[in-house]
């Protein structure tokens, strides 16, 4: 089992992974956090720099009993000297898990058809599903009254096409729990329909719903959460200035448009964000900011994910076993060593 899109799991699995979440974080901050993953080893290939996802993975298998291994690009030898398929088939006789981030979807892809272990979707051009997890379980833990993800509102401000990673994968399940999505984007970062077609069947689905507006203040109105995301990427978008032009300032998420959504609405980001751009100083810092709790849940529903996919996958030796094992090679190291 790979976890490659929060949505190629069921409903119920994603309810289950946000309760494990929650239940992970309550035992860890009671200083009784069960190492479930006793020697399992997790290698972790990025591409890309992380500062969240990096070190939300090495920390849960620390946290799970188990161990991390950050593999540097330029000092493995993926896309170089070996193949994809072919680290797929190493990494899969020596460690219990892949995680990979890269821009290069297909390398994710390729990798999962040959691992025989589970592959890990870190974030990749096209979605960002361990993201999406996290997001989800801090909706729930910030819910207003009497409101659930089966009826949440989330307005999504920025850019809704192939560029927003992580808007597309919460688009993609969202809807399918009962959610509404509402994404605020200027014309001309609006995509295709074809391209909002996994987010149309998870409406057909859950009975959520999944609308595109221009108008921010239009998106808002009624919205529990508002999410605001990246403006463009420092060092890869050529046209920033372009972008922030067309950007700024009516698709930041400010105080003036804050005003417009209801009292209780959350804002939320997944980091990092270019301060003063897409949000500015006083949403990222007000009270009513989750941005710090996302950040954190990174940690605990990484956890849940890591423990969904490794339960059960290795024979768990009974203590004699272990006992008999040991005693066999302790006495052949007598003779022989
Ligand atoms: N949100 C997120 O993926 O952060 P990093 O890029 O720091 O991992």
């Amino acid at each position: 089992m790979h976890y490659l899109d929060l949505a190629d799991f069921t409903n119920e699995e994603v309810l289950n992974m946000i309760e494990l979440s929650r239940m992970l974080k309550r035992a860890d901050k009671l200083g009784a956090c069960p190492h479930l993953l006793e020697d399992r080893s997790l290698g972790m290939i990025f591409m890309e720099s992380s500062t969240r996802t990096r070190i939300s993975f090495e920390v849960a298998m620390t946290k799970l009993g188990g161990h991390a291994l950050y593999l540097k690009p330029g000092e493995i030898h993926i896309g170089k000297s070996e193949t994809v398929k072919d680290t797929a088939l190493v990494l899969s006789r020596l460690v219990d898990a892949i995680e990979i981030r890269t821009t290069e979807d297909e390398d994710i892809a390729e990798l999962a058809k040959h691992a025989t272990v589970p592959v890990i979707n870190g974030m990749g051009s096209y979605i960002h599903p361990t993201q999406a997890l996290c997001d989800l379980m801090t909706m729930l833990e910030n819910m207003p009254e009497g409101k659930d993800l089966s009826d949440v509102t989330l307005a999504f401000i920025g850019d809704a096409t192939e560029y927003e990673n992580c808007g597309t994968a919460l688009s993609h399940i969202l809807p399918r729990l009962g959610g509404n999505f509402i994404y605020a984007s200027p014309e001309g970062y609006i995509a295709d329909e074809e391209f909002y077609a996994p987010a149309r069947k998870a409406c057909e689905l859950g009975g959520g719903t999944f609308t595109i507006v221009n108008d921010p203040e239009e998106a808002v109105k009624n919205a529990d959460f508002i999410y605001s995301s990246v403006m463009w990427y420092e060092g890869y978008d050529a046209d920033m200035e372009g972008r922030m032009k067309v950007f700024l300032p009516k698709y930041q998420l400010n105080e003036e448009l804050a005003a417009k959504a209801p009292a209780h609405a959350k804002y939320m980001h997944y980091l990092p964000a270019q301060r003063g751009y897409e949000m500015t100083d006083g949403i990222m810092d007000s009270e009513m900011s989750l941005l710090w709790d996302q950040a954190e849940n990174r940690l605990y529903s990484i956890m849940a994910i890591l423990v969904k996919l490794l339960k059960g996958t290795k024979h768990e030796a009974s203590d004699a076993l272990k006992a008999e094992q040991k005693a066999k090679i302790e006495a052949w190291m007598v003779e022989n060593l």
